[in-house]
């Protein structure tokens, strides 16, 4: 009778541990959600965090898209966050850096805030000096939804940019989905569909610092660009409209070189974007191909930027100046890097440029992956 008990208990005991560890399993590996609190008109936001098996999670709210956290391990397993950003939804509301969002609808600059389109002039709102810059997708709230799959957590965000936003023409409803994979990816497809003519370009403006955000300067990581040729620009970053060789410039990243090795020589694009602000003509073609690579020689982390875009905005944080950050670090001038994949700067006024133009019947798709690994 009581070694019955005894064997009852037991496997009463075993089932209850099974059921904890299951349990635990399960919310592990669920994405979580916790509140990011409210805008100043009342909307809601929340926090999306997505984790992966090998220890890496991305912190994403759904407060433009942005990616608050990533978290990376380095060579030795030591968990570090590397993308610049701010504790708190009032910061990102108030900030001007873009930091980790998704900017659109039309990232980069728009010159004169003007393009024509099917001969209609449509004027932009101005918010760099006398152009438009990367447009406000990065201030709206966006509708969350969890579509984890086999692939890995996923987050998919929606948001309808109506028709005269900003003043670009038709209601564009756009789709960002966000995955953090088992292979250590962040993986980001965008979709958007139209019904009138309009143009879209749509990039993340993480800003990486791989040995951790507000750890220094990012001059002694070491990049590759997959580009033969940039966009020199003119005093307002507008691409003149040349596709230039980087050959025997400081733009030549077709082989690692330290992020700081040229960038303060006396050269006239580098004057212009007070450090590298530019963007790289990408030898790929229309499928996901790398783009770029970044080595950081003390953590050894290593991030490559793949995409089915033919360009690259490689922009070294030349105008942080000081922003009080995460966990109470300061940016300063050039803490950190962007890898921001995209059309071409202005393409809109530039024929030439592989075109930015979105059609009713052509929904627009683009995907670019932030891999990581170790060295
Ligand atoms: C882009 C631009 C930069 C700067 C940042 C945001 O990368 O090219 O000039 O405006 O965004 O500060």
């Amino acid at each position: 009778m009581r070694l019955r008990e005894t064997t009852t208990a037991t496997l009463v005991i075993s089932i209850a541990v099974i059921l904890v560890f299951c349990l635990r399993a399960e919310a592990q590996s669920k994405m979580q959600k916790q509140s990011f609190g409210k805008t100043e008109d009342g909307q809601q936001t929340d926090l999306y965090i997505l984790t992966n098996k090998h220890g890496m999670e991305a912190a994403i709210t759904n407060y433009g898209g942005t990616v608050v956290t990533l978290k990376v391990p380095d060579r030795k397993g030591k968990v570090d966050d590397v993308v610049l950003g701010y504790d708190k939804l009032e910061d990102y509301a108030a900030g001007k850096a873009y930091f980790g969002a998704i900017v659109g609808r039309y990232a980069n600059r728009i010159a004169h805030a003007k393009f024509t389109l099917d001969g209609v002039t449509y004027t932009l709102s101005k918010n760099d000096g006398d152009n438009h810059l990367h447009g406000g997708f990065n201030k709206r709230v966006w509708t969350a939804k969890d579509v984890s799959s086999s692939a890995g957590q996923s987050l998919e965000l929606t948001y309808l940019s109506k028709d005269r936003e900003e003043g670009f023409p038709g209601n564009l409803s756009v789709k960002v989905v966000y995955t953090l994979t088992d292979q250590n990816e962040l993986k980001i497809d965008y979709s958007a569909t139209t019904d009138k003519d309009t143009v879209i370009n749509l990039t993340n403006h993480c800003y990486f610092n791989l040995a951790g955000q507000g750890n220094g300067d990012i001059l002694q990581h070491q990049l590759m660009i997959l580009g033969n040729r940039f966009t020199p620009v003119d005093a307002s970053l507008i691409p003149t409209g040349e596709l230039r060789s980087v050959k025997g410039t400081p733009f030549d990243f077709t082989t690692a070189a330290a992020i700081g090795a040229r960038i303060d020589q006396d050269d006239p694009e580098l004057k212009l974007g007070r450090g590298y602000d530019h963007n790289w003509v990408l030898n790929s073609g229309k499928t996901v191909a790398l783009a770029a690579q970044a080595y950081e020689p003390h953590s050894g982390r290593v991030l490559e930027v793949s995409t089915t875009e033919p360009g690259i905005q490689f922009y070294t944080g030349n105008f942080l100046d000081g922003i009080r950050g995460k966990e109470g670090k300061v940016y300063n001038r050039r803490y950190a890097f962007c890898l921001e994949t995209q059309h071409f700067p202005d393409s809109p006024n530039h024929p030439d440029f592989p075109s930015t133009v979105l059609k009713p019947e052509n929904p627009y798709r683009s995907t670019t992956v932030y891999k990581f690994s170790t060295r």
